[in-house]
């Protein structure tokens, strides 16, 4: 089975991966190859910090390697917090200061579209490969749900009346920006085996 580091420190973002992945892909977590450091993720761009963190891990250890970077962009707020997402309270930020902030900075706006962007990122000798995954939806005002993470509880997406973090995490993993993205990514590995 084909062997690929996914280097991200984030339990969440590994699971919901693995079960797109399941038995087709081997994936190796950052644990697995025993790296414990921090991924420098200094670009202005989502799609910049998933090349930057691809490229980090396969320079180190010289094995294919695919990254994701994630941003939510709110059309009120000209695509703000966007690569920002992570910090947009500050340097360390919880989930729920970001959503507070969030819903503070979107007072009074009638326009509540939003998108979650993915870019994942794939690094091996021979290339760099991105793959998107885009969802739209709406924020709403107050939080609901206590499933998923970050910006979940006021994210709906198009099409349903729940929140992300009122879904289950097999609805949510079917439909996400992520989903997509890895879908993408899983299609690419598959209909190119090595
Ligand atoms: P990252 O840089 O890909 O880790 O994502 C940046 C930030 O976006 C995270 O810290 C979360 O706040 C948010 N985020 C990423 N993916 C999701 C998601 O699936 N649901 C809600 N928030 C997310």
């Amino acid at each position: 089975m084909r062997e690929i580091i996914f280097a991200t420190n984030n339990q969440h973002k590994l699971e919901e991966i693995t079960s797109i992945t399941k038995d087709r892909i081997n994936l190796l977590s950052l644990k697995d190859i025993g790296f414990d450091g921090d991924i420098p993720e200094t670009s202005d761009s989502i799609e910049g910090n998933a090349i930057q963190k691809a490229a980090y891990i396969f320079d180190r250890f010289a094995k294919e390697c695919f990254a994701d970077d994630t941003g939510l962009e709110v059309e009120a707020l000209n695509g703000a917090p966007g690569v920002w997402s992570a910090r947009y309270a500050g340097e360390n930020a919880t989930y729920q200061d970001n959503v507070i902030k969030l819903l503070d900075a979107l007072k009074g706006s009638t326009n509540r579209k939003a998108r979650f962007k993915t870019v994942i990122a794939l690094k091996n000798s021979e290339e760099t490969i991105t793959f998107e995954g885009i969802i739209n939806g709406q924020i709403i005002e107050t939080a609901r749900g206590n499933s998923g993470f970050g910006y979940d509880p006021v994210f709906v997406p198009d099409g349903y009346y729940q929140t992300f973090a009122e879904m289950s995490s097999e609805l949510k993993n079917t439909i996400s920006h992520r989903a997509l993205a890895t879908i993408k990514l899983t299609k690419y590995l598959l209909d190119n085996l090595r």
